[in-house]
């Protein structure tokens, strides 16, 4: 079977997204309407986070929108029934603000996630769950590239909620049979995403700054390696995980074998923008505190069992990027 064939499972499927007007999420919708899906997106607006109605504005009048929080168990208990797949994307993702307050990410991450658990334990058994976790959960490599069985030492309390999180999903999955499918996700950057502020994103906020004809901040010495991600092929991974019956169960790393530096990725986003310019900054002590060395994801067990990889090089996803934010960027500036 090929991909395509693959997600043609989702047609005439009844999904719920939660955080789906955020950045994932409302392009996640995107891409499951075009397959013929029946979808209702549940998200709180969180402020700061990245809920944009705008994400959503060509499949408005083919979706629900229900405006709830993943902590409300009233709500969360309605919501889940009758859904064939849920894809739990509501998070707190603020890595500056989990510094300096615990609980928002003890609170969404985690009760969050097992309140949408328990709802799913109690009225919707076989509903198939899907969470977005982060590569941080690993914390700094011991080896490159990263793979799913290496050592887990998250450095910061957003990294550990997410890591608990997984780990809820995976005990739901074993000891109640709901089956889940929990992904670790790299740096991931494109169209929908927040643009308001850098505290999350940085590849998004690099793109703003090169449109805005600013100077981007690259830290150090600018060598620290990364693999960005674009969303098309981050929403291709979901999905083609959620279709592939023996994915469920596993942990996957959702990332890119080929890293780039921050500087390589300054200097590709300003060249494909033909704006912007560069300079070396020190790290600031919060970016500094979090900074977990050189990163980039071993990819061969989603490659392996789900078949997918990505596709987008670097300056191809940036280019799309940039068109798109130059063309609706009142609404995200
Ligand atoms: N974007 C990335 O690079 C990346 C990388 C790794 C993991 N993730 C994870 O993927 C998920 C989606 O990320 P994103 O980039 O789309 O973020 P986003 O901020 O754009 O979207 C998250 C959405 O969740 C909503 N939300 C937050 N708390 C909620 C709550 N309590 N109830 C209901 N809705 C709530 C927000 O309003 C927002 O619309 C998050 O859990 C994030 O931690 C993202």
């Amino acid at each position: 079977m090929n991909l395509q064939e693959k997600l043609s499972c989702f047609e005439g499927k009844d999904i719920l997204i939660t955080g789906g007007l955020g950045f994932i999420g409302s392009n996640l919708a995107i891409r499951l309407i075009e397959l013929g899906a029946k979808v209702t997106l549940l998200d709180a607006m969180i402020e700061d986070h990245g809920g944009n109605l705008f994400n959503i504005e060509p499949i408005k009048d083919q979706v629900r929108v229900n405006f709830s929080d993943v902590r409300d168990e009233n709500s969360l208990r309605y919501l889940v029934r009758g859904r064939d797949y849920i894809f739990h994307l509501a998070g707190q993702n603020d890595h500056v603000l989990s510094l300096q307050n615990p609980f928002p990410d003890i609170d969404i991450n985690i009760k969050g996630a097992a309140i949408l658990l328990e709802a799913c334990k109690r009225y919707n058994p076989s509903a198939r769950l899907i969470y977005t976790g982060t590569r941080g959960e690993y914390g700094p490599a011991v080896k490159l590239p990263v793979s799913e069985d290496m050592p887990i030492n998250p450095k910061g309390i957003y990294e550990l909620s997410s890591l608990t999180a997984q780990k809820l999903f995976q005990i739901y999955h074993h000891n109640h049979a709901i089956r889940s499918i929990t992904l670790r996700l790299t740096n991931i950057y494109g169209q929908r995403a927040q643009m308001k502020h850098n505290r999350f994103g940085v590849a998004n906020w690099f793109i703003r700054l090169a449109i805005d004809n600013e100077t981007i901040k690259v830290f150090g010495d600018g060598s620290l390696l990364r693999d960005f991600l674009y969303i098309d092929d981050t929403v291709e991974a979901i999905l083609l995980c959620a279709a592939t019956e023996e994915a469920y169960g596993e942990v996957f790393n959702v990332g890119n074998d080929h890293p780039s530096s921050f500087l390589e990725l300054a200097k590709t986003i300003i060249e494909v923008a033909g704006t912007g310019r560069w300079e070396f900054a020190p790290f600031s002590p919060e970016r500094a505190a979090q900074e977990p060395g050189h990163f980039y994801s071993d990819i061969s067990k989603i490659r392996r069992i789900v078949g997918w990889e990505p596709k987008s090089s670097l300056a191809e996803g940036i280019r799309k990027t940039v068109e798109y934010y130059r063309q609706y960027k009142t609404h995200y500036w």
